[in-house]
């Protein structure tokens, strides 16, 4: 629908979001991270306040602008996104988990800089807590978004996710290819669900969000019909 038309569809509604990468921290110059921009997720929240809701966005390290009438905590690790949202979770209607949290950390992160004395030299990791995992887990759960970055399979792949994770919707979309996904500006996006799919873009990153956020809160509405 236009923009009069939808405004508003989210007032009294409660929006949480994740987005960016996490970085786990090695020693104080070196970490392990990845190349999520975080624009999807800040396009998101921007779009969810757009639409009246009290949003609130849990930003991994990213130079971006804090959209406007959003409360915005910055974390930097998985394990600090974790307790970020679980601090929020409670009364939230809907969790759009669009960050690209770190699957392992350091199980030690050293005080002091490394040196190169070694050949050769490992680091030992840790898988980390999955975050939208342990929100579906909840006795009452927000409606639920996740995303699926793939490189192969990647409908497929996001629809195992859907599955395995207990989620309402997942948006898929393919990475390390140019001109889409990580870094880009343009994207292409598989909204999926238990009986359907729709496609959105290649489009720029903000109005996808646009278009995918309209097609989310239909999802709500029918739900809670
Ligand atoms: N996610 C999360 N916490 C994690 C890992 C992932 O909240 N520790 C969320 C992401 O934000 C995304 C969804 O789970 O919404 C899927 O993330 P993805 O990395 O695609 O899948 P994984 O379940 O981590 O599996 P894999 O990386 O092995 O494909
Ligand atoms: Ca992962």
């Amino acid at each position: 629908g236009s923009d009069t038309a939808t405004a508003g569809r989210l007032s009294g509604k409660r929006v949480l979001v994740t987005a960016g990468p996490t970085f786990e921290d090695i020693d104080p110059v070196r970490f392990i991270g990845n190349r999520s921009s975080g624009k999807m997720g800040f396009a998101l929240a921007a779009a969810a306040r757009r639409h009246g809701a009290e949003v609130t966005l849990v930003a991994g390290p990213v130079a971006l602008p804090t959209p406007v009438g959003v409360q915005r905590i910055d974390v930097r690790s998985a394990q600090q996104m974790h307790d970020a949202v679980m601090a929020a979770i409670d009364a939230q209607d809907l969790f759009i988990a669009a960050a690209a949290v770190a699957d392992y950390a350091p199980v030690h992160t050293s005080s002091h800089k490394l040196k190169k004395s070694e050949a050769s030299r490992s680091v030992e990791l840790v898988r980390t807590r999955d975050i939208l995992a342990d929100v579906a887990a909840r006795e009452s759960r927000p409606f639920l978004l996740g995303f699926a970055a793939e490189t192969d399979e990647v409908a497929a792949y996001a629809r195992g996710k859907l599955q395995a994770k207990g989620l309402d919707l997942i948006a898929a979309n393919r990475v390390g290819v140019a001109g889409s996904g990580f870094e880009a500006d343009e994207n292409s996006i598989e909204l999926i669900w238990a009986d359907g799919e729709r496609r959105f873009g290649p489009a720029p990153k903000t109005r996808l969000a646009q278009e995918l956020l309209d097609e989310v809160v239909e999802h709500m509405e029918k739900r809670s019909r």
